[in-house]
């Protein structure tokens, strides 16, 4: 069942728990993706980046792939088509093709401009019924080898953009896109106490989901998270996965050359990683 996340993420909000955002790249990880949730019996995102909507074909066929695996599988749970990270240009083609989530992610502009654009991308998406994400301050990240801490969001700054209208709120608490550094200080929770005081109880997202300690994601989502972002965690499991199986010679042995079989044991791994995180996250039976 195809959706906004809005919906979902108040009820998540409400009830003290969290959805995963899983981004996905392809029709393996989709379908995968899809069927792990509805035998969980858990709400999910399905983040698309810009540059994941492109490999898979643009966002038209992004949008098909979704719907035709939602019916094929019959999938009774809600799940939201989300643009991950999008430019101002991409939020409105993303929207245009038919997704049901957008993130305008102006974090890279001056406030001014980013709280414009923003305001423009939720007039547009809230004539549709889809949800807004919009971001302040900013999300760290490894750049040419060095990884970067992000900036803490200001809590004026989310205060004022919350009141655009947006559904829900990315605020830079100390997260992460990536591998956390050894000496990672962990999440501020300060900063994410002072964000949700100004934000009226909007749901609140955490980027860089992947490496974060399970007992922080939950006193996370005990003040204000309601969506949690993964990636990289399916990356590197799926990546693994198929190394062994390749390494293993299994490929070059009867059907083993067949993507289909060369594909599975990555699958499986993701599929773990999938149903740890909806544990973790508190969403399974919640849907
Ligand atoms: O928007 C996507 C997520 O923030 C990905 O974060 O790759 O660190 O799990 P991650
Ligand atoms: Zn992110």
């Amino acid at each position: 069942m195809l959706v906004s996340a809005k919906e979902m993420l108040i009820k998540a909000h409400k009830g003290g728990y969290g959805v995963a955002q899983i981004n996905i790249n392809n029709l393996e990880w989709t379908k995968t993706v899809l069927q792990t949730v509805n035998d969980l019996k858990s709400p999910v995102i399905l983040g698309v980046s810009e540059g994941a909507a492109k490999y898979m074909g643009g966002y038209k066929t992004v949008v098909a792939l979704v719907k035709a695996l939602d019916e094929f599988y019959n999938v009774t749970v809600p799940v939201a088509i989300h643009l991950d990270h999008g430019t101002y240009k991409g939020s409105f083609e993303a929207l245009e093709a038919g997704f049901t989530s957008i993130m305008f992610d102006g974090s890279h502009y001056d406030f001014e401009e980013n709280l414009a654009k923003t305001k423009e991308v939720v007039a547009a998406c809230h004539l549709k019924g889809v949800s807004v994400e919009a971001e302040v301050g900013s999300i760290g990240g490894e750049e040419d080898g060095v990884i970067g801490m992000g900036e803490f969001a200001d809590p004026e700054e989310c205060r004022i953009i919350s009141e655009t209208g947006i559904d829900f709120l990315a605020a830079g608490i100390g997260n992460i896109h990536g591998s956390y550094p050894a000496k990672w200080p962990g999440l501020n929770f300060e900063v994410l106490k002072n964000v949700q005081d100004v934000t009226d109880g909007k749901p609140l997202v955490l980027h860089g989901g992947t490496g974060i300690p399970a007992e922080q994601v939950k006193k996370a989502i005990s003040l204000g998270v309601s969506k949690i972002n993964v990636n990289t965690d399916l990356q590197l499991v799926f990546a693994a996965a198929t190394r062994k199986y390749i390494e293993e010679g299994k490929d070059l042995v009867g059907k083993g050359f067949d993507p289909r079989k060369l594909l599975a044991p990555g699958c499986d791994a993701i599929k773990k990683v999938v149903t740890d995180k909806v544990e973790m996250f508190g969403s399974k039976n919640k849907a």
